[in-house]
């Protein structure tokens, strides 16, 4: 979690950081600070402050930054002390002359923070990040290399590091162990950073870092090497594709309705040239290497968090109708603390919009250690699952900026639906059946269309329900995992507490909370299980519920059963998830606008969750 920024080059290096801290606040946003080198004193600054990047701009002009071209900056989200103006970084070593920015947590921290104490060392934050300054403040004789190094192999946990030295002002360091970092180069400048979106604006030629690097980096040039060692290793940079405008909001009120809106474009960009009309399947280039290995499983199972385990899910229902392997679906987080049974021919898929997520990327690790094949479904290429899996499918659905995850979702599934159906098409399905699939697929981004200009209902029944304290959200089939994603949009972003639950599990107990004042979401389609559904519906409408109903176009009976209904295009069964979630997340979208609520930056949420 957290975003950090470093540049060092001839330019003025706060305009830069602040515009790549703002850049990454969706990552962490409860403080924010910045440590410079000053240009004239060769002293560091460091101005911090709790709260919005904003709040740190708006004490600048009190406590004025100096003139620089070297220097770091964080927004934060915090794990180790509450997030307040001390605890918030950049943190320095006793003497001001260390200062470092961390994404990540020092799990031994409190070892070393007694042992440096007993060394004479005074700290002044709650925070495990601070021990590292002073850590490497110990071990410092004149080298900063030496130091960090020394240092990093004193610690337990995980870390993106980049370091300012008083002493050294013409460079930085860099290191990362399980946070992510990306550098970019330029003409006479570097810029470090969580993730590249801080750096596209300068340039895209960049350089992943990966676990055990440590970078010295000067505004021409950066020496690699590993924690343990000194030996130089190849900086290779690589040429991003993303562009400004795909990080900006491009007219929107907030990313978290242009990423809405992009979903018609997005999907369009998950299936381009995956679809074999000729063949009737799915074509995905980068497991093909693997794909005997998903072919010959005696099992899969799929791990993720949040809403990539609800597209999961999905993903789990799609493959189960069209193969006849096993498919089971487990958070990351729960993955790794038990015992998997895992054989060789066992696959392993973990799914990541980010790709950075800790306990995912623990999981993936877990399973490769057992001897599973380990495929990634993810949205940002070059991330460390991707990196880390032996093959994948990328989601293409471009930056997601928002807090709420929306386009990375139906992508995902989308993600799902081709490879359920290569699957398929090896397995249950014929070429007919593959063909009209395959069809159906490319009809869908113009439905979504169709739902996001249709949307004057939606205002209305958020209108009605945005000051209700509780909601239920109910579907059944490939449109239980629909249920639970609407349900986390409205907890995430409008702070009303909602619950998933499959249909016809509300007659075990949830309904003794039904009541006028508790909406009940259902989605309702003209599917196998309608007919079940509108028996449960009724159940709801017995004890005096609330009911908004996701029905199709065409469906005349919902209207005369429920308060009121939302209408949406027809699909096939298995891919009406990726309709019927649009209307949630506009539902969630729209509540949370009423409620007067900051949508992109959720309280005590944040994009990427990089610790455990
Ligand atoms: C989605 O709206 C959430 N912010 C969250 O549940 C997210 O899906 C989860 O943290 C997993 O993230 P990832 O897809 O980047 O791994
Ligand atoms: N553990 C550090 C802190 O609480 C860093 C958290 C982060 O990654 O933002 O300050």
């Amino acid at each position: 979690m957290c975003g950090i920024v470093g540049y060092i080059g001839n330019k003025d290096s706060l305009s830069i950081l602040m515009d790549g801290l703002k850049r990454l606040e969706y990552r962490g946003y409860d403080s924010s600070g910045v440590s410079l080198i000053c240009r004239e004193t060769s002293k560091i600054k460091t101005i911090k402050k709790a709260g919005k990047i904003k709040d740190l701009e708006e004490l600048f002009k009190t406590n004025k930054p100096c003139k620089s071209n070297v220097g770091i900056a964080h927004t934060r989200w915090a794990t180790h002390g509450e997030p307040n103006d001390i605890n918030a970084h950049p943190h320095n070593d006793c003497f001001n002359k260390i200062s470092l920015v961390h994404n990540g947590i020092i799990e031994n921290y409190r070892t070393l923070k007694n042992y440096l104490i007993q060394k004479g060392h005074t700290f002044v934050s709650d925070t495990d990040t601070e021990v590292l300054a002073h850590l490497i403040e110990h071990f410092y004789k004149g080298d900063p290399m030496v130091a960090v190094k020394k240092a990093l192999n004193r610690v337990d946990g995980t870390y993106g590091i980049v370091v300012l030295f008083s002493e050294h002002p013409d460079i930085v360091i860099a290191a990362r162990k399980g946070s992510p970092l990306v550098i970019g180069k330029s003409d006479n400048q570097m810029i470090i950073a969580s993730d590249a979106s801080a750096i596209i604006a300068h340039t895209n030629q960049v350089l992943y870092m990966q676990d055990g690097d440590v970078a010295y980096i000067t505004k021409n040039d950066i020496e690699l090497s590993t924690v343990e060692s000194n030996d130089a290793l190849d900086a290779e940079f690589v040429e991003i594709e993303m562009t400004l405008s795909q990080i900006e909001k491009g007219g929107y009120e907030h990313f978290m309705l242009k990423e809405i809106f992009e979903q018609p474009d997005s999907l369009r960009d998950t299936m381009t040239g995956r679809l074999d009309k000729e063949n009737g399947t799915a074509r995905l280039n980068g497991i093909k290497d693997y794909f005997k290995n998903l072919t010959d499983a005696d099992r899969i199972i799929i791990t993720a968090c949040g809403t990539s385990w609800h597209a999961s899910l999905i993903g789990k229902y799609l493959i189960e109708s069209y193969t006849n392997i096993p498919v089971e679906v487990d958070y990351a987080s729960e993955f790794r603390y038990r015992n998997p049974i895992i054989t060789e021919r066992t696959v392993l898929i973990v799914v990541s919009q980010s790709g950075e997520t800790a306990d995912t990327l623990a999981a993936l690790r877990e399973g490769k250690s057992k001897g599973a094949t380990v495929l990634g479904i993810c949205n940002v290429v070059g991330s460390t699952i991707a990196r880390e899996t032996d093959a994948g499918i990328y989601t293409h659905a471009g930056p997601e900026i928002g807090v709420a995850s929306t386009k990375a979702f139906t992508a995902q599934v989308m993600a799902f639906i081709l490879l359920s159906i290569a699957l398929g098409r090896k397995k249950l399905l014929s070429f007919d059946q593959g063909l009209s699939l395959i069809k159906e697929i490319e009809q869908l981004p113009s439905k979504i269309s169709e739902i996001l200009h249709d949307k004057n209902k939606i205002d209305s029944i958020c209108r009605k329900s945005y000051k209700k304290k509780n909601f239920l959200y109910l579907g059944r089939g490939f449109n239980f995992p629909v249920a639970l994603e609407g349900a986390l949009k409205l907890k995430e972003i409008s702070y009303i507490h909602a619950e998933g639950y499959p249909a016809a599990e509300m007659k075990h107990g949830p309904i003794a909370l039904i009541d006028e004042n508790m909406p009940a979401l259902v989605i309702a389609l003209k599917d196998s299980i309608y007919e079940k559904i509108i028996s449960n519906i009724k159940e709801i409408k017995a004890r005096k519920g609330y009911v908004i109903a996701i029905a199709n176009k065409g469906d005349k009976i919902l209207k005369d059963i429920v308060d009121d209904v939302i209408y949406i295009p027809e699909t096939k069964e298995e891919f009406s998830p990726i309709l019927s979630v649009i209307p949630l997340q506009l539902i969630a979208y729209k509540i949370a606008v009423m409620r007067g609520l900051d949508v992109d930056m959720p309280r005590n949420l944040a994009k990427s969750v990089t610790v455990e």
